[in-house]
């Protein structure tokens, strides 16, 4: 049974301000995409689709020779739906798999047990991590004031979502048909009504957003000595 994963790696990276798109910016001698490609290569992955801004194609396709690079668009989910064309044209996936390039630390085992609840039967699967904080819903008082607080979430019924998220092609195909633009694509398989799998999520599936979690990943990489 294939499985196909496609990453979305076209974004700016704004928030981390590092000179150029966070998927090309180092990451202990690689870049932070070519580290998330070798944890999805590591986890007997067939295939991987990546795309990435247009001036950057050539680049990551030196980089990245075992994978089919495509120009990403102006959101994520455009992007996730530019490697959906180019996997559907190219290969007959059986579970397709969407992981964030930022989520470069992914150990292979989230992929597996991922994998492995989609061939079980579930539609849409994504890893889900508890949280840990006290979580607070607040109003503005004031413009530019400080914050009210107007209840205590309950978090025992949250999870923090990350990625990789998987699906049955034809589930992916119906949650991206309406053109939606949720920040992950089983909010898009949620809102066309189909059923979303939680599975164990893992800490090193943190996401790479700003200058401290780079710092994280930097030291989790020398002290574990990879290389
Ligand atoms: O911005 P954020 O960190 O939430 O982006 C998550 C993932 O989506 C990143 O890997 C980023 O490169 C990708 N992305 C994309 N195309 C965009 C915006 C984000 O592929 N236009």
């Amino acid at each position: 049974m294939s499985t196909v994963c496609l990453i979305p790696a076209a974004g700016a990276g704004t928030r981390l301000a590092a000179g150029r798109p966070k998927a090309f910016v180092d990451l202990a001698g690689q870049t932070i995409l070519e580290r998330a490609v070798r944890g999805v290569l590591e986890a007997d992955v067939d295939a991987v689709v990546v795309a990435v801004p247009a001036d950057l194609v050539s680049e990551a396709q030196v980089l990245l020779p075992d994978c089919h690079v495509v120009v990403g668009g102006a959101e994520r989910s455009a992007s996730v739906r530019a490697c959906i064309a180019a996997a559907t044209a190219s290969f007959d996936a059986e579970v397709i798999l969407i992981h964030d390039a930022a989520r470069a630390l992914t150990p292979p085992d989230l992929f597996r047990r991922v994998v492995d609840a989609v061939r079980a039967g579930a539609p849409a699967v994504i890893p889900g991590v508890p949280v840990t904080d006290t979580l607070k819903a607040v109003e503005p008082v004031g413009v530019g004031g400080p914050e009210r607080v107007v209840a205590t979430v309950d978090r025992s019924v949250l999870r923090a979502v990350q990625t990789p998220q998987g699906f049955a092609p034809d589930a992916l195909a119906r949650a991206h048909a309406a053109g939606g633009h949720a920040t992950d694509d089983a909010g898009l398989a949620e809102e066309a009504g189909i059923p979303v799998t939680v599975v164990p999520g893992d800490l090193m599936a943190f996401k790479i957003t700003t200058e401290w979690d780079l710092r994280l990943a930097r030291m989790l990489l020398e002290a574990t000595g990879v290389r």
